[in-house]
């Protein structure tokens, strides 16, 4: 992956000794989702672009596309990224979660379930990168403070201002999947969050 940026050119042309280390494309083997995909792509592609418009995944969103908004979130071998500050290239061996391998056929991801019993959201675009950062959290941490809450999201900006509501959602969450919860009871999570004026 390191090396010149001149391009490769046609290699019959070159003295021998003087190829170019970079290569413009990749064989990259890695898993999406639970499905295994092998094959090239450019090497300067982002993990974001390969997601989008390579695969087709387009929950992924492509917001600033420099690292600060947290839209593009997924995981990788269980790490929350921003897929736009990662090479598709860089992803080789490795496994790939994005927002559209959580739910299992019309059942929603227990994340999902209360973000969308909370009204965790207004225009839905920061969405999928809310849903992917808790995801992150709960895998490590099943039973987060709030503080621990708020300090996962951080990252992932909400223009329409759904933080308290995806605070309780996240909460929410944690109760649904340690089985302490249900999606129609009324929960200690909502610390108030769902009476406010998010929508
Ligand atoms: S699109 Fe990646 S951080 Fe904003
Ligand atoms: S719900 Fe609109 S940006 Fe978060």
């Amino acid at each position: 992956m390191i090396g010149s940026r001149e391009p490769a050119g046609d290699p019959a042309a070159r003295p021998a000794g003087t190829e170019p280390l970079f290569r413009e494309r990749v064989l990259v083997d890695l898993t999406v989702n639970g499905r295994r995909w092998r094959g090239e792509v450019p090497a300067r592609r982002t993990l974001l672009a390969f997601l989008r418009d390579d695969l087709g995944l387009t929950g992924t969103k492509l917001g600033c596309d420099t690292g600060n908004c947290g839209a593009c979130s997924v995981l990788v071998d269980g790490q929350l990224v921003y897929s736009c500050l990662v090479l598709a290239a860089s992803c080789d061996g490795r496994r790939v979660e994005t927002i559209e391998g959580l739910s299992r056929g019309d059942a929603l991801h227990p994340i999902q379930q209360a973000f969308l019993d909370l009204d965790a959201y207004q225009c839905g675009f920061c969405t999928p990168g809310q849903i992917m950062a808790v995801k992150a959290l709960l895998d490590r941490n099943p039973r987060p403070t709030r503080e621990e809450v708020v300090t996962a999201v951080s990252g992932n900006l909400c223009r329409c201002g759904a933080y308290p509501r995806i605070v309780a959602a996240a909460l929410r969450a944690a109760e649904l999947m340690s089985g302490e919860g249900r999606p129609d009871a009324g929960g200690s999570s909502g610390d108030g969050a769902g009476k406010g004026g998010n929508r």
